[in-house]
């Protein structure tokens, strides 16, 4: 035998050497809810370990993450009051603007960037305004913007659509161009499944829709052609990163969009993903640490170059102690 695969598997070293997939923690964002309220710092039933935070608590488990070496943080908000047209989605006192006044001022070292969608907003729980039973994609085109816009001067870095509403990466963008926000960059959740892995995140937030589901807007999960199409056209219309969304189910389209994409791709293991290998470890049926290395890992390798995940601290100690990276 002249080749010999064993070769290069030897000692660990040499393993590290010959490694494919090198990471770092620069890449990766957490994502986080903030609450309106006060004292508030309470666990999500699903997601054991993640809380919901009000605004005066979130700073300890932002402390936390910087302490971690992780300075990506992405808000999700949740109102205490939700209206047919999601107001309070573009309020500027609304629950993520005073988040993001608050970080921005005591965390400046943090790179803060928000979800847009109406749906924690509205009372259907839909990701837009409706027209009878369905989501009138053109006039909610308006109201992301607005609020993508009052996010940006309450001090987001960059913002996340994740309303898979058509045309919207363009209507943000002219917006925040109009207003003279050229260089806050979009990440796009382009390529966003209709995904039951999305129900522990739905719990946590509080906005399940209340009728019918989201295939309308969200994609079928059978396609993976209809991704590119989706990739291809935010480009078109100025996003700055490409989501792919969740992660990892979804490892073949990762590898697809990043291949037809000059942008950064992003991954979002989502709340499903935490939430099964939270329930997995607690059961003593996996090894949850390794699990979450795996899961990372395996991102990545697919072709990610930004990872979204419940775990960031959790991976950022990993690579830390040479574990994974
Ligand atoms: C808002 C939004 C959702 C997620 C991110 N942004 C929920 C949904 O589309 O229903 C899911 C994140 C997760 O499950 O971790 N539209």
């Amino acid at each position: 035998m002249t080749i010999r695969p064993r070769r290069l598997r030897g000692n660990d070293t040499l393993r590290r050497m010959v490694r494919e997939t090198r990471m770092d923690k620069s890449s990766l964002i957490y994502p986080m809810f903030v609450k309106e309220g006060n004292d508030i710092r309470e666990e999500i039933p699903s997601m054991d370990g993640q809380y919901r935070y009000s605004v005066d608590c979130m700073g300890f488990e932002l402390e936390r993450l910087l302490n971690a070496g992780v300075k990506n943080v992405m808000f999700f908000g949740i109102p205490d009051q939700k209206d047919e047209v999601g107001s309070g989605a573009y309020n500027e006192n609304g629950i993520v603007q005073r988040a993001l006044r608050e970080a921005k001022e005591k965390f400046p070292e943090l790179y803060l960037i928000t979800d847009v969608c109406m749906c924690e907003y509205t009372s259907h729980g839909h990701c837009g305004m409706l027209c009878g039973h369905d989501v009138d994609n053109d006039r909610t085109l308006d109201l992301l913007a607005k609020t993508a816009l009052s996010h940006v001067e309450a001090g987001a870095d960059m913002v996340a659509p994740s309303d898979m509403m058509d045309g919207r990466v363009r209507a943000i963008r002219t917006m925040l161009d109009q207003a003279g926000h050229t260089g806050t960059p979009i990440m796009s959740y382009a390529v966003k499944y209709a995904s039951a892995f999305y129900g522990p995140f739905r719990e946590a937030a509080g906005s399940a829709p209340s009728f019918g589901d989201r295939k309308t807007y969200q994609m079928d999960f059978h396609n993976k052609r209809e991704g590119i199409k989706e990739a291809l056209l935010d480009v078109e219309e100025g996003a700055d990163i490409i989501m792919v969304k969740p992660a990892m189910a979804y490892q073949d389209v990762i590898t697809e969009v990043r291949k037809v994409v000059n942008t950064p791709v992003a991954a979002y293991s989502v709340s499903g993903e935490y939430a099964m290998v939270k329930a997995g470890a607690k059961l003593g049926y996996i090894d949850e640490e390794r699990i979450i290395g795996e899961m990372a890992v395996g991102a990545y390798r697919a072709g990610a170059d930004i990872y979204l995940t419940y775990f960031a601290k959790e991976i950022a100690k990993m690579m830390d102690e040479g574990k994974i990276g």
